[in-house]
């Protein structure tokens, strides 16, 4: 869900607020919710945690786990550890930078968004990628686009 109504989350996290929620469980049950953290739901979850927006703010940025903006409707990992780095993974990140994807910063394009792991447990069909939860190997730009676009 990526539309939401302040009344709502207000509402949501309140149910919370009886048991005391800390910051980190507000911001998991928003990001349930509404599938990221939007700037605009920190003062609620100030608000129910009675902190200040900055505290909520340092908890958001700290964690790598919160997403900060709307997920993408497709989601591509693509593997840059060791096995797939022997067989082409850096070639594969070009090859997706040149089509407009940057995997180290996660790229969102099209409602694909790339981003770049470490081992997808697929190394042996390196280079790996993962599209949406379904593995992908001997993945090129091609492979993956193609994957993708099919998957949206
Ligand atoms: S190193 Fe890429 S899947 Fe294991």
């Amino acid at each position: 869900m990526t539309t939401y109504s302040q009344d709502m989350l207000i509402g949501e996290l309140s149910r919370l607020s009886e048991h005391k929620p800390g910051v980190m469980q507000a911001l998991q049950r928003t990001q349930e919710l509404l599938g990221y953290v939007p700037d605009t739901a920190l003062d609620v979850v100030a608000d129910v945690c009675n902190v200040s927006r900055a505290e909520v703010y340092g908890v958001l940025t700290f964690y790598s786990d919160f997403r900060r903006n709307a997920p993408a409707d497709v989601i591509v990992k693509v593997c840059v550890a060791e096995s797939c780095q022997s067989v082409g993974s850096r070639e594969l990140v070009d090859d997706l930078h040149r089509e407009g994807f940057d995997v180290h910063t996660g790229t969102v394009r099209d409602g694909i968004a790339c981003e770049q792991t470490f081992c997808l447990g697929n190394c042996a069909l390196s280079p790996a990628a993962m599209i949406n939860g379904k593995p992908l190997g001997r993945a090129t730009a091609a492979s993956i686009l193609a994957a993708a676009k099919a998957a949206k």
